[in-house]
């Protein structure tokens, strides 16, 4: 049975309750992040946190848990569930908490903001799997304007991810204005003639923390990376075309709108990043133990 965190109590999942009154429940009134714990390590925490206070400021939430002590509860959440392994990938998310007063689009003058979190199992990279590639299709990016906040309110990619699902393919890479976004659950990276491009950082992209690794391990190993924008036809005349994400590294898209992506393989340089990649989780690890 799964053990839960809410509000400052480790429960079983079934005993763990929500007030109908919740503004997470009755607007998506709330922010979460979702990080892998390799091995009782969790990854690059220092950058979750920056990641989980910009969203926390946007909203104009202040966390009722300091940093620490969601580090501790996380940790604590991995000891208490060993069924899920040893790597896990744990959610957390905060709301604005129950309004007495019921739905009111103001926010509360009694803030008692909802801190949830739980952890399920991280299946193992699969590189055999990852190198085959996955295939993907372009869908119009119709979110909202403010995508760098990490929202519950997930509804625009939640319909765009279940068209991609239903055309066969693992992703929506999204356009907006003619140039490439993100995916819906993902950021996306191209590699032309040995290049790699991905769009610059902006309100209309999550910063991935998977993305920032990347780029921080391309520019430290000298292999050429440019944040720039990508028009659709850098996007179909791509060589190569990657999403990333915590739960996925980085994963090789081999088709895109039913078209092969360059010569339909995951590339050299995929195979040297996830390397490095993979690298740096075990040094991470190691440096923690140290
Ligand atoms: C819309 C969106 N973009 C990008 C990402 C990748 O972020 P990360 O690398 O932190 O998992 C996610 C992950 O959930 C996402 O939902």
């Amino acid at each position: 049975m799964s053990i839960v965190f809410l509000n400052g109590e480790y429960l079983p999942i079934e005993e763990a309750k929500v007030s109908v009154l919740d503004r997470g429940f009755l607007f998506g009134d709330g922010v979460y992040e979702v990080i892998p714990c390799y091995g009782g390590h969790l990854f690059r925490m220092p950058q979750h946190f920056v990641r989980l206070q910009r969203s926390l400021d946007a909203i104009r939430l202040h966390s009722p848990l300091s940093n620490d002590d969601i580090a501790e509860a996380l940790m604590t959440l991995v000891n208490k569930n060993p069924q899920h392994g040893d790597n896990q990938a744990l959610y957390l998310q905060i709301t604005r908490g129950p309004d007495q007063n019921g739905r009111n689009h103001g926010f509360p003058e009694t803030i008692n903001p909802t801190f949830y979190a739980h952890t399920k199992a991280l299946p193992p990279y699969n590189y055999e799997e990852a190198r085959r590639g996955k295939s993907a299709i372009t869908l119009p990016d119709i979110r909202r304007k403010d995508c760098y906040i990490k929202a519950i309110s997930l509804l625009p990619n939640i319909l765009l991810h279940q068209q991609a699902h239903d055309a066969g393919s693992e992703e929506a890479i999204l356009l907006r204005d003619g140039y490439v976004t993100e995916a819906t659950t993902s950021n996306v990276f191209i590699v032309k003639d040995e290049h790699i491009y991905t769009p610059p950082a902006s309100p209309y992209i999550l910063g991935g923390i998977t993305r920032d690794l990347v780029i921080e391990l391309a520019n430290n190993y000298q292999i050429p990376l440019s944040e720039q924008p990508i028009d659709e036809t850098m996007l179909r005349t791509a060589d190569h075309l990657w999403i990333t994400s915590c739960s996925r590294h980085i994963h090789p898209i081999v088709q895109l709108d039913n078209k092969q992506v360059g010569n339909g393989t995951a590339g050299i340089l995929w195979e040297t990043m996830i390397k490095l990649f993979d690298d740096y989780i075990a040094t991470e690890r190691s440096d923690q133990d140290e």
